[in-house]
């Protein structure tokens, strides 16, 4: 099977592989979609800038991987073949307090915790090994390259709106329109939000969020944004601030703009931000959330809410590739002119 990995200078790197096969209380799946992060871009891609959990280690690359399992291997003790699942994206020992939480993502242990991607191999390649323990059951309602959307990014939104709260009370900014911020328009959107206010940087990323009519505004990046904010507010700011861009100015920006009693989260990773704690958040009673993935109940819970509420992660996919076309794929997710960008297999290539 073919598989790309990323050598860390703005290029892909296929090659060849043998299909694996499942060791004890793994599963072979099928990948049918692989969607590309901004994580993936920022901290691989052009670079291999990553440490720790963000560290690289020349696998195959893809941390959004869903498709069909086609071999269960020994122990394992719900999955069987045919199965259509999502990757919980991080695979944590299952024993520590953290993966007993359901947050195999902040696993503690020194060397069982290895993300897919990152350091086992990922999904951007026909077939990837998983452990039966980091499956969550896509359900027939969801298509694979809808799975693939929650394996990430729609994961991560969801439980960073569920810590903050969002309902038909609140305003809310959302920073970055990348494809996690898009992913938490459209989940503000089911969940309530009376208001949706959209900031980019690009041009064409706004273009892209006005054209899915996910929000009421959207603006462009500057001075004025604060200002503007607070004029489409009733001149309080809005309740609650969903910063996905990671940028300095964009973070100050967001807290600022948020009203007396709001909740900011910050979703965006890497790079500073200035506070100033009295004027910005304790005087005003303001609180600041941070937010890493989800965990695997959150995701269970998000992918019934999907089917419930009739949405579709993969609508926001723009672009779809062959793995032979990787490289094409993963420049244009670097470029910034897209939605997001998913290397798909099989039917999931036709859609
Ligand atoms: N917390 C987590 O668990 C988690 C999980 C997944 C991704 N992430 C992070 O979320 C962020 C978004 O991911 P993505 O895939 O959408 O990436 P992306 O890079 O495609 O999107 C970021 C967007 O921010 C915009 N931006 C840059 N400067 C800005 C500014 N000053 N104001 C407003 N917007 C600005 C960019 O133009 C871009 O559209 C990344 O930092 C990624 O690493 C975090
Ligand atoms: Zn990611
Ligand atoms: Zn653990």
């Amino acid at each position: 099977m073919l598989g790309a990995c990323l050598p860390g200078d703005s290029t892909t790197e296929l090659k060849e592989f043998n299909v694996p096969e499942p060791g004890y209380g793994e599963v072979l799946m099928r990948i049918k979609a692989s969607t590309i992060c901004g994580s993936d871009i920022r901290c691989i891609y052009h670079e291999h800038l990553g440490k720790g959990p963000e560290g690289y280690q020349g696998v195959i690359a893809g941390h959004e991987p869903c498709g069909q399992v086609i071999a269960v291997g020994p122990g394992c003790r719900s999955y069987r073949v045919g199965d259509r699942a999502i990757v919980y994206h991080i695979s944590g020992c299952g024993l520590c307090y953290d993966c007993r939480r359901g947050y195999m993502i902040s696993c503690t242990h020194p060397t069982l915790r290895r993300a897919y991607g990152w350091q086992r191999d990922g999904g951007m390649a026909g077939y990837m090994i998983a452990e039966e323990k980091d499956l969550v059951h896509l359900p027939d309602e969801l298509s694979y390259a809808d799975g693939a959307q929650v394996a990430c990014g729609f994961g991560t939104v969801y439980e960073g709106l569920e810590k903050v709260g969002i309902s038909g009370n609140d305003a809310v900014l959302i920073t970055g329109l990348g494809p996690v911020g898009l992913a938490a328009a459209s989940l503000c959107r089911k969940l309530g939000a009376n208001q949706i206010i959209g900031v980019d940087a690009l041009p064409e990323r706004n273009k892209i969020a006005e054209d899915l009519k996910l929000f009421d505004e959207v603006l462009l990046a500057g001075e004025d944004n604060e200002k503007d904010i607070r004029k489409l507010t009733n001149g309080h700011g809005v309740e609650r601030a969903v910063e996905c861009s990671a940028h300095h100015s964009a973070r100050n920006m967001a807290i600022r703009a948020t009203r007396k009693w709001g909740k900011m989260v910050m979703i965006g990773e890497g790079g500073p931000m200035q506070l100033n704690p009295s004027p910005d958040m304790i005087h005003d009673q303001k609180t600041l959330y941070g937010s890493w993935v989800t965990s695997t109940w959150r995701m269970m819970e998000l992918v019934e809410r999907l089917v419930r509420w009739n949405l579709h992660p993969a609508d926001l996919i723009t672009h779809r590739f062959e793995i032979d076309q990787v490289d094409e794929a993963y420049s244009l997710m670097a470029s910034g002119k897209c939605g997001k960008v998913a290397v798909c297999f099989d039917e999931e290539l036709k859609l």
